[in-house]
């Protein structure tokens, strides 16, 4: 035979054996997968992997996080398999060592770049390496210490708001509006220096953009069906087309998405261009705006000049990310905020240690230095033991780019009794990632993880928390998330958090109300009265304290 034929045969060949070597991988990840344990689905059509994502989601989620060990099998519609990952060594690998090959979800990350344009959460690999590189930066330690003061003064505006409707005695407040309040507007002054409400009124301010930031979370929940084609949407014809296409499709939550979009990124563009104005006009016109230009934005703009050329954060992504940074810190911190305020109230006895703790250091009068703030150590354990109990986001998802290898800590028993020491997940595997299943891991943090006990952190973590390799960024905790797409934002949050409780749990006393409060489950978790009423709220009892 001559021998440009035996290459071809050969090639021929070694094609074939890589084809069923091929096949046959697949077919055991499958088996593996199949083998997992999890809840039951009642339906192959369905699957049960909703019950995950609805408002009354708590219970299961709960479930999938306790009771089928560190990975737990998920039915999605006509028997597709997603994983729910809570071992450390498996996150480990999502998170940290191959975190290139476990990438967002498509669709997520598409609709992120429809609605706020080129930033954090709708950008992968060199682009949005190049972003966190200029905004990391912004968020040190040492730029939250000059923002210290804006924060006071926010802070001390909505105590007198709160005062005058205490003054008289003790009512039923609704204090998820004014935790929700104050980090719009925390986020405005530190974040954008903008004012959204002033907090001078008993009433919130009306404010257009700050509606529009509010409603995006609700209306995204609602698209939730339709966000699944933007792959394929965004790869019809050009973009006029696009545009008009989008216009007259005729499903109200998606105009409302649509109009949010523009309104935010106007209000974004008019803000952007009065900071640049200020900032040519030198450092007088600076001071006298909000915020003193010490907020996110100024210091950005500042770092850009220097930044070097390849580096350089073009304006239209610097206007994705204004958008971006109110939305993505308002819920999330205003709903923890009211989360810990409902604990307080849950456990008096805890409330007065704060409150002691609080006045012993002066802490309601705003002299308190960001680094002593940040010390005082019962008030900082309330907080991570809120977020570690609590974590508000717990719908996060991540995806293979190509068949990829899950290690385990510790092996998992099949359903077969097959001993499962690492998990072979193919490309396109939908992956959750178990927060709270990492969170409350009893092995980890010991038999009482699932009671909420500020005092766990007042001597040091059990060894097994600090030898696991948990990736969080955040206090051992998965919360904030880690590596390269953590929270940008714990440290602000953080420091939000903890100067709002100097000051109200100074000042205020908490207590419970008669009615029943149930969280639900969103993109970031919220309260109600009851479970029917889907308005968020959470009333307490406020009552002024007085020494
Ligand atoms: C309790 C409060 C907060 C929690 C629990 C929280 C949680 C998270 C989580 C889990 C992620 C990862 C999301 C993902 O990969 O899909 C994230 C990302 C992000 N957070 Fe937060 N966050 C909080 C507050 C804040 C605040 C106050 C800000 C801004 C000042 C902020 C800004 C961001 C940004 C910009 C991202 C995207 C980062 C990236 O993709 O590179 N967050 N946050
Ligand atoms: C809990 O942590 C241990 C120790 O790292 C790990 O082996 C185990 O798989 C985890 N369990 C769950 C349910 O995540
Ligand atoms: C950053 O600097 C570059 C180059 O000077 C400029 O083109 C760009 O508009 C600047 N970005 C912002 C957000 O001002
Ligand atoms: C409460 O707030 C007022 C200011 O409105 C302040 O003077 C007072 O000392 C604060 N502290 C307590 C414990 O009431």
């Amino acid at each position: 035979m001559a021998a440009p034929i035996v290459l071809l045969y050969g090639l021929l060949a070694l094609g074939a054996m890589w084809f069923v070597r091929r096949q046959s991988k697949h077919r055991n990840a499958h088996h593996v997968m199949r083998n997992i344990p999890g809840p039951p689905s009642r339906s192959w059509m369905k699957g049960n992997v909703m019950q995950f994502f609805t408002r009354h989601g708590q219970e299961f989620q709960r479930d999938v996080a306790l009771n089928y060990g560190s990975v737990v099998r998920l039915e999605g519609p006509l028997g597709r398999k997603i994983l729910y990952v809570a071992d450390p060594k498996a996150l480990h690998t999502i998170i940290i060592k191959e975190e290139h090959v476990f990438e967002e979800p498509e669709p997520f990350l598409v609709s992120n770049n429809l609605i706020f344009g080129e930033c954090l959460i709708g950008s992968l690999g060199d682009i949005h390496k190049r972003q966190r590189k200029m905004l990391t930066p912004v968020f040190s330690v040492n730029h939250m210490r000059h923002m210290l003061p804006v924060f006071n003064t926010v802070v001390f505006k909505l105590r007198e708001v709160v005062l005058a409707k205490v003054r008289e005695g003790e009512k039923e407040i609704d204090v998820l509006e004014w935790t929700g309040r104050v980090a719009l507007e925390l986020i405005g002054q530190g974040g954008l220096g903008y004012s959204f409400d002033p907090l001078d009124s008993e009433k919130e301010a009306r404010n257009e953009y700050g509606d529009a930031i509010k409603s995006l979370l609700p209306a995204m929940m609602n698209i939730e069906q339709l966000r699944q084609l933007t792959p394929h949407l965004v790869k019809m014809g050009p973009r006029w087309f696009r545009r008009l296409a989008v216009d007259l499709f005729p499903n109200a939550h998606l105009q409302t998405v649509k109009h949010v979009s523009d309104t935010m990124s106007e209000r974004s563009q008019n803000i952007f261009h009065e900071k640049k104005v200020a900032l040519n006009n030198g450092d007088e016109a600076v001071l006298r705006q909000v915020g003193e230009g010490r907020d996110i934005m100024s210091i950005l703009l500042r770092a850009n000049t220097t930044a070097s050329e390849q580096d350089k954060l073009p304006e239209s992504e610097m206007i994705a990310q204004m958008s971006l940074l109110v939305f993505a810190a308002t819920d999330t911190t205003s709903n923890t905020l009211a989360r810990i305020l409902q604990s307080l109230a849950e456990h008096s006895d805890v409330q007065s240690k704060l409150r002691e703790e609080l006045l012993h250091a002066g802490a309601d009068t705003g002299d308190l230095s960001y680094d002593d703030l940040m010390k005082l150590p019962l008030l900082d354990a309330i907080c991570r033991e809120t977020l570690r109990l609590y974590p508000p986001v717990t719908i996060l998802l991540r995806v293979p780019r190509k068949d990829s290898v899950l290690p385990l800590s510790e092996p998992v028993v099949g359903l077969d009794g097959s001993i499962i020491k690492d998990v072979p997940v193919p490309k396109g595997t939908e992956i959750i990632i178990g927060t709270l299943g990492s969170n409350v891991n009893k092995s980890l943090w010991g038999e009482d993880s699932l009671e909420w006990k500020p005092e766990r952190w007042l001597s040091p973590l059990p060894r097994a928390v600090n030898d696991a390799p948990i990736p969080g960024v955040y206090s051992n905790l998965m919360t904030f998330l880690g590596g390269k797409r953590a929270c940008i934002g714990f440290k602000f949050s953080e420091m939000e958090m903890k100067v709002v409780l100097a000051v109200m749990v100074s000042n205020f006393t908490f207590e419970l109300t008669e009615k029943e409060i149930g969280w639900n489950v969103a993109l970031v978790w919220y309260p109600t009265v009851g479970k029917d009423d889907d308005r968020p709220q959470l009333p307490l009892k406020v009552r002024l304290y007085k020494p």
